[in-house]
């Protein structure tokens, strides 16, 4: 470990990522689940306890998925003492008793509150309330706090004015001497990728995120190339507006401090399979926070075999922790309804030597994709000057062992029953809850996290793909061994 972040460092790249985070959180990005994307405001005591059975029964829990986030929605406001109270209709037995059961099942508890003096819901704000609110929520045994943004009462406009709003939490939670997450959502207003590493665990770098593809929508104005100075970050942003505004600083997350591209949609119905496909590969390619954000009591085949697919989330929990980078972008002639029509390509360091790539395919048919090693490997010397361009590979393909709609059925059922599956005593292939994480596995070369071999490349040659319409090809490239 220390010699593969000395090399990255000597590499050049960024000498900050060999630096734990301000807390010791979140040195690999968060994982989890959050009631907001399918639940709004309909949430319970009931719906979280329910989600985080289904979580530990499907096997989400042992894959890494560790916090049960409840967004907005939650409060009654304060009592005569000042303290945030939570709604006796919706949480009868207290936080307190739900952050008791779900650390009994294994799992972190994670709540919302906002810097402003409403959150967006206009439930009360924590804008002047930061240390009492930080105890209650400690009392509480929170583990993770998302801290939004509306009704900041004008304080934003410039990063220090920021900075100086979402550090006096920052300061709070640390006060309360309990480790608890803290996730920044200031929707990338005043350019939180520059200063939040010191104080917050991730930070949001866009708008909302809408359940869509590609669609542009008048309220999320900025497109991507303007994602550094967005005036207006909206929401009803499509995964492809978020995915181009992040490419261009996604070095920005380091250990202890991610990019947070907004939580998953994966399941909710708005994009296709091959979408939602995309939707995550690219979340774990870029290193943002894997939140689920669908009705995982109501999960079905293909929406389990996204999110439990081992092989790509060993690239979101590389001990390495290089984001994927854009290698390039064009447009092509077949637009969607919808979208520009372009194909791109991403390639980002692995442990062990190994590197990530990425064909994305966002025109509207089918078509045969390809990367030069020269491309791929360009930080590592340009223009095929690496020495690793002059190397065989073996290609992965990592989502070709996802696991088929019978077995997930069968997962599925036995959770339901409240069971487990025959057969399946480990159903995804790997354990991260026995292993601490990905880092074991990865170095003992455990099948399940590398997908399957689907082929090599020459020295100086390319990787080639066919890539639906809409999707990806998310390989691994390993050195090829010569056999002496
Ligand atoms: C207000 O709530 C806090 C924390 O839940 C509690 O300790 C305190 O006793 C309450 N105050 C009153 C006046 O009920
Ligand atoms: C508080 O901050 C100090 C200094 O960064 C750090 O060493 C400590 O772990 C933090 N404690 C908590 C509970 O976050
Ligand atoms: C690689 O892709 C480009 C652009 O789509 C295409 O023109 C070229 O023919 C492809 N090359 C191979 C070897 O597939
Ligand atoms: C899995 O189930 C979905 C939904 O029923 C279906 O569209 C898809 O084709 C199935 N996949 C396979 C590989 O059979
Ligand atoms: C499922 O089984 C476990 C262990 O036997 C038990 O603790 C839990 O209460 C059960 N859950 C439900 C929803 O029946
Ligand atoms: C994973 O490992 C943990 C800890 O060793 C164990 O409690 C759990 O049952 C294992 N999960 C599965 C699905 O085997």
């Amino acid at each position: 470990m220390a010699f593969i972040r000395t090399v990255f460092i000597l590499a050049g790249l960024a000498a900050l990522r060999a630096n734990a985070a301000f807390n010791g959180l979140a040195i690999t990005p968060q994982m989890g689940w959050n009631t907001w994307n399918a639940f709004s405001c309909d949430i319970d005591e009931r719906l979280i306890l329910e989600t985080a059975q289904t979580i530990v029964e499907l096997g989400f829990k042992d894959l890494g998925y560790h916090y049960v986030v409840i967004d907005d929605c939650w409060s009654a406001g304060r009592n005569s003492t000042g303290h945030l109270q939570p709604d006796p209709n919706k949480f009868p037995n207290g936080m307190d008793f739900l952050s008791d059961k779900l650390h009994s099942m294994g799992l972190g508890m994670g709540m919302y509150s906002d810097a402003g003096s409403l959150t967006c819901a206009r439930f009360e704000g924590s804008l002047g309330h930061e240390q009492i609110d930080a105890q209650t929520f400690a009392s509480w045994g929170v583990d993770y706090l998302k801290y939004d943004n509306c009704f900041n009462e004008g304080q934003s406009g410039t990063p220090l004015i920021t900075y100086n709003r979402y550090k006096t939490m920052a300061t709070a939670l640390n006060a309360t001497g309990r480790p608890i997450l803290y996730s920044i959502c200031n929707w990338g207003e005043d350019y939180p990728w520059k200063w939040a590493q010191t104080v917050g665990n991730s930070w949001r770098m866009s708008g909302d995120i809408f359940d869509t593809f590609d669609k542009p929508d008048a309220r999320c104005p900025c497109t991507g190339e303007d994602a550094f100075e967005c005036q207006l970050p909206g929401w009803h942003c499509s995964m492809m507006n978020i995915l181009n505004k992040v490419a261009l600083f996604p070095e920005k997350g380091v250990p202890g401090a991610w990019n947070d591209m907004d939580m998953l949609e994966v399941g909710n119905g708005g994009m296709t399979d091959d979408e939602y496909v995309v939707h995550f590969s690219m979340w774990a390619a870029l290193k943002s926070p894997l939140i689920m954000g669908n009705d995982l009591r109501k999960v079905n085949a293909q929406t389990l075999s996204i999110l439990s697919n081992p092989a790509v989330l060993a690239v979101s929990q590389d001990p390495l922790s290089s984001p994927a980078f854009q290698r390039w972008r064009y447009y092509v002639g077949d637009k969607d309804e919808y979208g520009q029509g372009e194909i791109q390509m991403w390639s980002g360091d692995l442990s062990g030597g190994d590197m990530l790539v990425v064909l994305l395919n966002a025109g509207d048919k089918n078509r045969n994709m390809n990367a030069t090693l020269a491309d791929i490997f360009w930080d590592h010397g340009p223009g095929g000057t690496a020495t690793q361009v002059k190397q065989a590979w073996d290609v992965y393909d990592l989502w070709a062992n996802r696991v088929d709609n019978a077995t997930a059925n069968a997962i599925i059922a036995a959770a339901k029953a409240n069971t487990t599956a025959p057969d399946n005593a480990l159903p995804f292939g790997y354990n991260a809850t026995a292993n601490g994480g990905y880092e074991a596995g990865l170095t003992q070369n455990v099948p399940a996290l590398f997908g399957k071999k689907v082929g090599s490349v020459r020295p100086n040659g390319k990787v080639t793909a066919e890539v639906r319409r809409h999707s990806v090809a998310m390989l691994r490239l390993r050195a090829t061994k010569v056999e002496l």
